[in-house]
C-alpha cells in the first residue's frame, strides 16, 4: 500500500459572521468545514468538487496550513502540521504549494515575472542570486517558458503564460503537494487544456501530488485517481474517479454528473432545484434533504454517516444501499 503524503483527520473550520440585517443581524457560527477527512497518496490526485460555497478553498487552505483548523488534524509525510508561522512551518511551507485560480491576481503587475518566480528561494534562503537566477530558468523551461519571458511584466504575457509562471513559481522550491485551487478557471478555453496537460507532465515527471479544486467535472475527472465531492462543508460521496464519474452513488453526486451529458453514462437527467441552503442554517437531519428527490422521512431528522461501500468508495446516504436509486443499475 502506498504511504500518504497528505491525510486531513476530521477537520473543521467555522466562523463567526453576522446573518443579514445591517446591524440588527444576528451573530451566527457559519461551518465552512464541517468535519473533513480525506488522504492523497504519494504521487496522486485527489479531485475536490461541489458548488460554490461549499468549502473547497477553505479545505485547500487548512491542507496547507495557510488557516487553522477550529479542530481536526493534517498531517503531511505522517507529522501534523507545526503552528502557522513557527521555523518548522516555513520550512514545511516549502513542501506544499498552492496555485490560485487568477494568475493576474497571484502576480505582482509591478515586477518582472522572472524575480517573481525566484522570490520563494530568496524567501527560503536557498541558494546565491547567480544559483537563483539559474534555477529559475530551469524550472521556467520545465513550464514550457522561455529564458526570455524572465525580464517580462505579468501584463506582458499571455493568460496561459501568466498560469505558468504561477506554476514555476510553486515549483521552484521543488514541492511534493501543490493545491490547484480552480487552477484554469480563469484561463481561455482553448489554452485550458495546456495547462491541464502541464499539470499532467509535471506530475508525471516530477511525482506530484496535488489537490485539485474544480466546479469543472470534466477537467476533474480528466486529471484525478480519486474524488471528494463537498456539500455544505462535508464529503458526501468519495471514491475512485472512474467509478464514482461512471456510477455516483449519491443523489447530490448524480445530480452533478447527470448535468454534464458528456460524464458518465447514458442515464437519465436528474435535476437540482434551488441553490444550496444557508450555510449558517444548515437543515438537520442531511443538509441535501431540501433538493433531494429521495429524501424520507428519516433524511430530515438523522444525519447520515460517510459509511464505506463494498466497491470501495464511501457514501453519506441514508438510501445508499436502496434498489430504487442504485446507481449501477
Ligand atoms: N474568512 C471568512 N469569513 C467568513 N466566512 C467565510 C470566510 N471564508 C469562507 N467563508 C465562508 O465559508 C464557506 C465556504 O467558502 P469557500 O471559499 O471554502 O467555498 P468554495 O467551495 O471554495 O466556493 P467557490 O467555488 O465559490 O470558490 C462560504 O459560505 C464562505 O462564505
Ligand atoms: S440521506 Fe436522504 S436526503 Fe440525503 S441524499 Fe440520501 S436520500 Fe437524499
Ligand atoms: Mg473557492
Amino acid at each position: 500500500m502506498s504511504s500518504p503524503l497528505l491525510e486531513a483527520i476530521d477537520i473543521r473550520r467555522q466562523y463567526n459572521v453576522r446573518t443579514a440585517g445591517g446591524v440588527f443581524g444576528r451573530k451566527a457560527v457559519l461551518q465552512a468545514v464541517a468535519g473533513v477527512s480525506f488522504r492523497i497518496d504519494m504521487g496522486r490526485t485527489l479531485g475536490l468538487v461541489g458548488e460554490s460555497g461549499c468549502g473547497k478553498s477553505t479545505t485547500g487552505k487548512l491542507a496547507l496550513g495557510l488557516i487553522p483548523p477550529s479542530s481536526g488534524e493534517i498531517r503531511f509525510v505522517g507529522s501534523t502540521l507545526p503552528a502557522i508561522g513557527s521555523a518548522a512551518w516555513r520550512d514545511m511551507r516549502r513542501r506544499m504549494q498552492m496555485v490560485y485560480q487568477d494568475p493576474l491576481g497571484s502576480l505582482d503587475r509591478r515586477l518582472q515575472v522572472g524575480p517573481q518566480i525566484a522570490e520563494p528561494l530568496i524567501i527560503h534562503d536557498i541558494g546565491t542570486p547567480a544559483e537563483r537566477r539559474e534555477r529559475a530558468y530551469a524550472t521556467m523551461a520545465s513550464v514550457g517558458l522561455q529564458k526570455h519571458h524572465f525580464e517580462r511584466y505579468p501584463h506582458e504575457l499571455s493568460g496561459g503564460q501568466r498560469q505558468r509562471v504561477v506554476l514555476a513559481r510553486a515549483l521552484i522550491t521543488e514541492p511534493k503537494l501543490i493545491v490547484c485551487d480552480e487552477p484554469i478557471s480563469a484561463l481561455d478555453v482553448s489554452i485550458q487544456a495546456q495547462v491541464v496537460n502541464l499539470l499532467l507532465d509535471l506530475q508525471d515527471r516530477l511525482g506530484l501530488t496535488y489537490l485539485f479544486i474544480s466546479h469543472d467535472l470534466k477537467v476533474v475527472r480528466q486529471v484525478s485517481h480519486d474524488v471528494a465531492v463537498m456539500y455544505l462543508g462535508r464529503i458526501v460521496e468519495t471514491g475512485q474517479a472512474e467509478a464514482l464519474f461512471r456510477a455516483p452513488a449519491h443523489p447530490y453526486t448524480r445530480a452533478l454528473v447527470s448535468a454534464i451529458p458528456s460524464l458518465g453514462e447514458k442515464r437519465e437527467r436528474l435535476i437540482l432545484s434551488g441553490d444550496p441552503p444557508n450555510p449558517v442554517d444548515v437543515p438537520a437531519g442531511c443538509a441535501f434533504h431540501p433538493r433531494c428527490p429521495f429524501a424520507i422521512a428519516r433524511c430530515r431528522s438523522e444525519a447520515p454517516a460517510l459509511r464505506r461501500q463494498p466497491d470501495g468508495r464511501a457514501v453519506a446516504c441514508h438510501r445508499a444501499d436502496d434498489d430504487a436509486i442504485a446507481l449501477a443499475a
